[in-house]
This record gives C-alpha cells, structure tokens and sequence, in this order.
C-alpha cells in the first residue's frame, strides 16, 4: 500500500529570521542579542554573522518563488522583534513590520501558507540590557509584541508560535554559554525558563484578545533511552527527559512542573507560585515538535546539574553536527506526546540535517543521499505515527535555505537547497527535489 499522508497535511519548510536574512539594522531595526554576540570575537565558528547570511530580508520575492517551484504548501519563518519594536517595547518601526506584510501578502499570491513563530532566539539587545529574560517584566514585554504584531497581521497569518524550542534559549543561552547571550549560571537558567513560559502563557493570552487563528508553542524533543536497565541509568534518563522534554511541555499543557527539577537543581530552582502556573497554562491550538536526534543516557554522578552523560552510539549514522540518525524516536515522540498529553494536533515544525554536500556544478543536480535517507526514513517515522493514532497535521523540512547555524557559523549546512555564501545563488539539491515529489504525491513517493 502507498504512503498517504491525509488529505489536508501541511508540507513546508522552515528557516528563521537572524539565520536567513541578513540585514539585520536595515530599515530602523535594533540590533539583537545574536547580532551584538555574533559580532563578540571567538562566539562563531570563523568568526561568521548574520549580517548577510542568506540575504532573504532583499531576496524574499525569488525565495518565494523558489518554494512555489517545488510546491511547498507552507513556508514557517521568525519574525525579529527588534525590527518591530527597536527598542523591544514602545515605538514601533513600520518598516520593520512593512517586511513582514510583504514576505506574507507574496507568500499568499502564491498558495503557500505562512507560519509564523515569534521568538526564535534573537531578543532585542535593548531588552537584553533591561536584564533579558532574567528580568520578570519580560513576559509583559512579550506580549506587548505579541500584539502589535497580531493586530497587524493575523487578517492573513492563521498559523502562530510564542516561542522557538524555549529549552535551548536556556540551556544554551545561559547555562552553556555557547549561545546568546552567552551566561553560564544554573541560577539564571531556572529563572529564564520560568520567565519564557510567562511569556508564552501572556502570548497566548493576547492571541486571545486580538487574533481568531490558531497560537501553539514549538519545543524540541529529544527522546532518551536508558544505557542499560540499571537502576541508576533508568533515573539518570528520567532526570534528563524531565529536563528537556518535560520542562516546558507540561506545565504549558499541564499547570504543573516535573517533579524532577526542584530535586536536579537544588538552591537554583526558584519559588514558584500557583498564579504563574495558571498564567502558563494555557489552552493552546497545537504543538510544534522539533525533532532531531535522540540520546542514550547513563548515570555520572560528576555531571552537575543533572549527574547524567550521553552515551555515543558505535556503529550507527552521525550527522555532521554529530547527532544520531534515529528515525524511531520521531515515532516513538510523536507517540508519547500522544498518551500523555490527550492527543493534541501535532505538527512536525522541525525535522533535517546538516551533512558534508560535494560542491555545486553548473548544469549539474547537487547529490545529497544522506539527507535524501534522512527525509525518507523520517517521513516513514511520521507516517508510523499517524497510524497509531496520533493526530499528526503537517511536516516541515529544517532547513529551505543552508543558513547561519548559529555557533556553527556557515560551517553546517542544514538545506534542502544549497547557498552559495558567495555569489548567494541558490541550487535545489536532489533532497529539495525528493521532497517535492514526497509533496506533489502526498507521501507516495516515499516508497
Ligand atoms: C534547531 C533550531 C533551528 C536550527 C536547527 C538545526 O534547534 O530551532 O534554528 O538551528 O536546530
């Protein structure tokens, strides 16, 4: 039997604004928190910014076309909030918002639905400077936004997201440091979260008051599988999953916190009251997944906070940012949302990878098996789900573009279509052409 995906799935792709579009002061904008920390000597790989990256924010009209070519339904992209709000709250920069209005009035004459995500990542520096997400006021910041731009856009944009993988803005913004902006305390890191989840629950809420779509909230998750049935290995992978796969998700879906993390973070987990519980929890239209890769876990008693360590797989295909190929965990994820959270509209709003691509040749179709592999097996590993009853609505490929990998610089490239850093002329590859006759045939072409 064929692979049919059911009638009314969205098939799209995803990027992000810093990652694609370059000019990031054009027009009025504040400077964000990646553009001050990609400019930071020795925070990028080569030293590379998003100053130019894809040039997307001048070339979106081609961009567009180009999705229309290989007949994308959906295009999910980032609105910068510090091309909108300059200074992240009060004086609003109609151009900013103008580019917006643009990307979405061409994306629509051209049958392609918008899909917008509000932070991805890049807060205002003017904010930053305010004490950023450490700061409380924020969540009111956020909504602040938030409305402005629906009241703006939601007549054409039915499909949004609060926030962008909420988990990394902490885990790598400021417990790491290998992200904007670049602290390193587990103190910080609790507080942040706790304060991207105010901002969405007050994201939400404005959506409420000002717009008639549909607002979810995108996280990544990474399944975890225990190194063996160990007593100690089985609580190391609870500890981590509750970490990064629960931290978010359940109070957003579920009012409470896991009950793992006061324990994990000791003297660094803040008081937490039941009001901002009630603010966080709120009833949302979808969820976002992003998914990737999964870990195996084992005990470390060494590893603070958490006293866990990933264990690598001998033997099994590495991406070139070295995660796991594991398709398995896209089902056994899309599952587990499933049974635990009452079966929410699901959709896939991240699923790629980056792998070493032979360079272009005029004339010539870029080959890129492995991420044709990835795609497919992936796609499968939805397609699983879908039949087991989970309430999947639509899939879309990290990356359009090969774009700023963030710390990675230009060095990873995550694209279905490949970008001459250079010359910037975009060349399909032979994934971009796989994934239009996966779309083209809704999921036939697959087998
Ligand atoms: C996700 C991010 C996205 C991109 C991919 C590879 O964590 O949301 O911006 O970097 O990873």
């Amino acid at each position: 039997m064929a692979t049919l995906f059911p009638k009314d799935f969205v098939w799209g792709c995803a990027t992000s604004a810093y990652q694609v579009e370059g000019s990031p002061l054009a027009d009025g904008a504040g400077p964000s928190i990646w553009h001050r920390f990609a400019h930071t000597p020795g925070r990028i790989a080569d030293g590379d910014t998003g100053d130019v990256a894809c040039d997307h924010y001048r070339r979106f009209q081609s961009d567009v076309d180009l999705m229309h070519s290989l007949k994308l339904g959906a295009y999910r992209f980032s609105i910068s909030w510090s091309r909108v709000l300059p200074q992240g709250t009060g004086r609003i920069n109609p151009a900013g918002l103008g580019f917006y209005e643009r990307l979405v009035d061409s994306l629509l004459a051209r049958g392609i639905q918008p899909m917008a995500t509000l932070y991805h990542w890049d807060l205002p520096a003017a904010l930053d400077e305010r004490g950023g997400w450490l700061n409380p006021d924020i969540a009111n910041w956020f909504a602040e936004y938030a409305d402005v731009v629906f009241r703006k856009l939601d007549d054409r944009i039915k499909f949004w997201a609060t926030l962008n993988e909420p988990w990394v803005s902490m885990n790598d913004g400021y417990l790491l440091g290998i992200h904007a902006p670049g602290h390193r305390s587990p103190f910080e890191a609790t507080r942040v979260a706790h304060h991207l989840l105010m901002a969405h629950g007050m994201g939400v809420q404005a959506y409420r008051a000002a717009g008639r779509n549909q607002i979810g909230l995108v996280v990544n998750i990474e399944p975890k599988y225990p190194a063996s049935d160990d007593e100690a290995d089985v609580a190391a992978t609870r500890r981590a999953d509750a970490y990064m796969n629960r931290q978010f998700l359940e109070p957003a879906l579920r009012g409470t916190y896991p009950e793992e993390l006061p324990v994990v973070f000791g003297h660094a987990w803040p008081a937490i009251s039941a009001s901002d519980l009630a603010t966080i929890h709120q009833p949302l239209d979808y969820i976002g997944v992003n998914y990737y890769t999964r870990s195996v876990v084992r005990a470390d008693p060494t590893a603070w906070p958490l006293r866990t360590a990933g264990v690598r797989q001998k033997h099994r295909t590495h991406t070139e940012t070295n995660w796991e190929v594991f398709p398995q965990g896209l089902t056994d994820t899309l599952l587990w949302i499933k049974n635990r959270y009452g079966n929410p509209p699901v959709y896939i709003t991240e699923n790629g990878a980056a792998f070493f691509d032979p360079p272009t040749v005029e004339g010539a179709v870029l080959e890129d098996p492995l991420r044709v592999d990835y795609l497919r097996k992936h796609l499968h590993a939805v397609h699983d789900a879908i039949a087991q009853g989970a309430d999947i609505r639509g899939y879309l490929a990290w990356s359009l573009l090969d774009n700023f990998e963030w710390a990675y610089g230009f060095t990873k490239r995550f694209g279905l279509v490949h970008v001459d850093y250079e010359s910037l002329k975009r060349t399909p590859k032979a994934s971009a052409h796989f994934y239009s006759r996966v779309i083209a045939s809704n999921g036939a072409a697959l087998d």
